[in-house]
């Protein structure tokens, strides 16, 4: 198997995918009945470069224990074109080299297209993990990485029943399984280990009392000076501390624009580890964010959201109001802190077993 990766939510879905490419060869996963035990899964993985700060990028292969990347093209930052197009031209001879039973491309960035593309190219299975999202928002560089991955992949690995749909409607059905999400096991896994952690706040925020984590990233709400400054404005407006984890895209254009993050209720820090980031959301009263995969773990730690966009691919996470979508920040000064909606949560992202069931899945169709 070969794993192409980049961006910082690639890492996060490579740590389990890793360890259960690492577990096939030996012992049976607990909870599995599958095949695995022979033969071993031989893995490699190639880091694209997209995110190369080390709290975009080393920090998550020290934290959730990943192998360091075999193979690391160091293409860096620049317009999608110039960044797909430098993965692309890079690509060709590590694949050749490698000659993989399997392409293995992770969710909707500029690195998964790429991946994708070199490899069909070179008549090379590729499966694509986490297939079948929508936003069904054409303005998104995700969206048009995510239609154009699944209908050139071979096998569509998808997380939720709502995905397979996505992928039946587009006539995709034939390649598509369902195997859950496996943000959902790391999630999970490491909220087991930090939950008796003290959660690492700025300076002022205190821990015990309500605390808000926003995060936002996406071109759209930063890129545009008035609609940047709305965002913040609402966020200082927000009736408890607003720690607000900066992006490096958010800091340039905050800095650019002459817009202070840190005024009114925000506090803006550096991006946390994902631990300290399970940890952090599991202790706040309220998540407001852009990021699709924070909306899913603030669900899955217990944590009401409000997302500011027109609309999610997570649509699983708006039932029972656990998240709220909020464009306009016509509401997000008063509902980022609410309660917890009562009632069972449903639990529609799987059972934190999917890697197991990824690697299943590229066994049992390996040539
Ligand atoms: C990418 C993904 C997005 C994902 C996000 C997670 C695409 C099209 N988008 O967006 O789906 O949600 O990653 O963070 O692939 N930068 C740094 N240091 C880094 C990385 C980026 O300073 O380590 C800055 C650069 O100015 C760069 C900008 O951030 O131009 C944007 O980075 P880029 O990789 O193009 O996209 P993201 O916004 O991170």
């Amino acid at each position: 198997m070969l794993s192409v990766v980049g961006a910082r939510p690639q890492f996060v879905k490579l740590a389990p995918v890793a360890a259960a490419f690492a577990a096939t060869g030996t012992a049976r996963p607990a909870g599995t009945t599958d095949s695995l035990g022979s033969p071993a899964i031989e893995h490699v993985i190639v880091h694209t470069g997209q995110h190369y700060d080390a709290l975009m990028s080393d920090a998550f292969f020290a934290d959730l224990h990943i192998p360091a990347p075999d193979v690391h093209l160091g293409v860096g930052s620049g317009s999608h074109g110039v960044q797909t197009g430098a993965m692309l031209a890079a690509m060709d001879d590590v694949l050749t080299t490698h000659s993989p039973d399997w392409v293995l491309v992770y969710g909707d960035t500029n690195s998964t297209l790429a991946g994708a593309v070199s490899a069909v190219k070179l008549h090379l299975p590729v499966a694509h993990l986490e297939a079948g999202l929508r936003s069904f928002n054409r303005r998104m560089p995700e969206e048009h990485n995510r239609v154009l991955t699944d209908h050139a992949a071979d096998l569509l690995l998808a997380p939720t029943l709502v995905a397979m749909d996505h992928l039946a409607a587009e006539g995709l059905a034939a390649r598509a399984r369902l195997v859950g999400d496996v943000m959902t096991d790391v999630c999970f896994l490491v909220r087991d280990t930090v939950r008796d952690a003290p959660a690492d706040l700025p300076d002022g925020v205190d821990a015990d009392a309500p605390y808000v984590v926003a995060t936002i990233h996406r071109a759209d709400n930063t890129d545009d000076p008035a609609r940047l400054a709305a965002i913040v404005g609402a966020l200082t407006r927000v009736p408890a501390p607003v720690v607000l984890l900066a992006h490096p895209r958010l800091r340039a254009r905050a800095s650019e624009f002459g817009i202070d993050l840190t005024r009114g209720s925000v506090h803006a820090s550096d991006p946390l580890p994902y631990p300290q980031m399970v940890r952090a959301v599991l202790g706040a009263a309220g998540v407001v964010t852009d990021s699709g995969g924070l909306q899913k773990e603030a669900f899955l730690l217990g944590t009401p959201c409000t997302t500011v966009r027109t609309e999610t691919e997570w649509t699983e996470t708006l039932d029972g109001g656990w998240n709220i979508l909020d464009p306009d920040l016509t509401q997000v000064a008063e509902v980022a802190v609410r309660a917890v909606p009562p009632g069972a949560q449903a639990m529609p992202y799987g059972d934190g077993k999917a890697a197991h069931r990824v690697a299943e899945e590229l066994l049992a169709t390996r040539a």
